[in-house]
């Protein structure tokens, strides 16, 4: 059964508030809609349970009870333990308490590899490790296409190097990046594993434990949940490194990475994202027991209808030659985040855009880095164009038609 569009939207209060109509949306890759089911539980916390949770009176213990379903859900979802998974302000600070943790753990003289493909989320942290002596070493990406090889990668590991620093996709390049055979030639070598997923999850959780990386982020607001930073740290790796949260909290794996106090609401919230995937995969006939199988199934369902959306607008933007497509034009090779570079400053491109009713943006999207690789200059910046599995057909045609109009 393909993905049933109508029910899809119908889970997302957006589609149909009367200030957003006639409005395409496709600036998903910044920050996604928001899904009904945390929107219920994020306005029910507020209303009931807005205590200070794991007290011994019913609101608080209602509330406690949440934050841990939700840690406890997306866990076996992503098919890791509910311990491994923790959630802090962002992706850029669960990195930046990461790379804290790596300072004292990695010493100098020993090496990581970061790429020039990621946001700066997931590379500059990483490279502020140089100040304590330890070597950065850049596995860069092929200036024409963007691509990261990992034949490169391979040139650049030995025993000196302890992490490896990449992206599941960039957020402007787009390409999949093979993330278990990445992690299998780091591992070989002896080196631990970041992936930075925030520009992947939306288009399908993925099971993190069958991938392999030793650390997984992505960020909740822009997979349909609220301002929520996720974190995946494998028990193996965060045994090994010292502990970022007050000292009694240590031995709790879920708080080691995480010394900012949790946001209640949006951490409970989360459980709605579970919730959706659920009904998702219960709507379309999905199997009925095993998170991980369930999530999968909803994976694959959202690939599918977006692979299919997005030829035809990869196929329009091969054909022209007054633009740059950025990434690959295969669409099964990508993520529905494209980056265009224009021969002008995209965001009054983006402007003439909003004025046909297409919601896009235009800039360096903290991908400087990889711009400056692909000789684009990062002040003109790009237009960018990202769409999930709720986007319609229509939409897709309407962003089409439109771009023919402004380019
Ligand atoms: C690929 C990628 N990584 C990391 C981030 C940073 O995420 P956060 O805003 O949660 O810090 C972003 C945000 O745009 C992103 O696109």
């Amino acid at each position: 059964m393909p993905l049933d569009i109508d029910f899809v939207r119908s889970q997302f209060p957006a589609f149909s508030e009367p200030s957003l109509q006639g409005q395409a949306f496709f600036e998903n890759a910044g920050g996604s809609y928001i899904c009904q089911p945390v929107i219920d539980r994020l306005t029910r916390f507020y209303s009931q349970r807005k205590v200070q949770p794991y007290a011994p009176y019913e609101a608080s213990a209602l509330g406690g009870a949440e934050m841990d379903e939700a840690r406890l859900r997306l866990a076996a979802m992503m098919g890791v333990e509910t311990d491994e998974l923790s959630f802090g302000p962002s992706t850029s600070q669960n990195v930046y308490v990461l790379a804290q943790a790596f300072r004292k753990f990695v010493n100098p003289g020993e090496a990581v590899i970061v790429t020039n493909q990621d946001h700066e989320a997931n590379t500059g942290p990483w490279r502020r490790l140089a100040d304590e002596g330890i070597e950065i070493r850049e596995w860069m990406i092929d200036p024409q296409t963007g691509h990261l090889d990992p034949t490169d990668l391979e040139k650049l590991l030995d025993d000196k190097v302890r992490l490896v620093c990449f992206p599941h996709c960039s957020n402007v390049v787009g390409e999949i990046n093979p993330v278990t055979e990445i992690t299998a030639l780091a591992h070989a070598a002896g080196a631990f594993v970041c992936v930075d997923g925030v520009s992947y999850a939306p288009h399908g959780l993925p099971n993190v434990g069958e991938l392999g990386p030793d650390i997984y982020l992505f960020s909740a607001y822009k997979t349909y949940g609220p301002h929520q930073g996720l974190m995946v740290v494998r028990k193996a790796l965060a045994d090994l490194l010292p502990n970022q949260a007050h000292y009694f909290n240590g031995g709790v794996g879920y708080k080691r990475f995480t010394p900012a106090g949790p946001d209640h609401a949006q951490v409970a919230a989360c459980a709605g994202m579970a919730d959706y995937i659920e009904m998702l995969c219960d709507h379309h006939g999905g199997p009925s027991q095993d998170d991980t199988a369930r999530a999968a199934f909803v994976h694959d369902l959202m690939r599918a209808q977006e692979v299919k959306l997005l030829q035809p607008l990869l196929d329009m933007l091969r054909e022209r030659n007054d633009v740059r497509l950025i990434g690959p034009d295969k669409a099964e090779l990508r993520a529905p985040t494209v980056a265009i570079q224009l021969n002008r400053p995209a965001e009054p491109v983006a402007a003439k855009l909003a004025e046909l009713g297409i919601m896009a943006g235009g800039g360096d999207f903290y991908a400087v880095r990889a711009l400056k690789a692909l000789g684009a200059d990062p002040d003109a910046g790009v237009l960018r164009v990202s769409f999930t599995h709720y986007t319609s057909e229509d939409e897709m045609k309407a962003l089409i038609a439109a771009l023919e109009d402004v380019l």
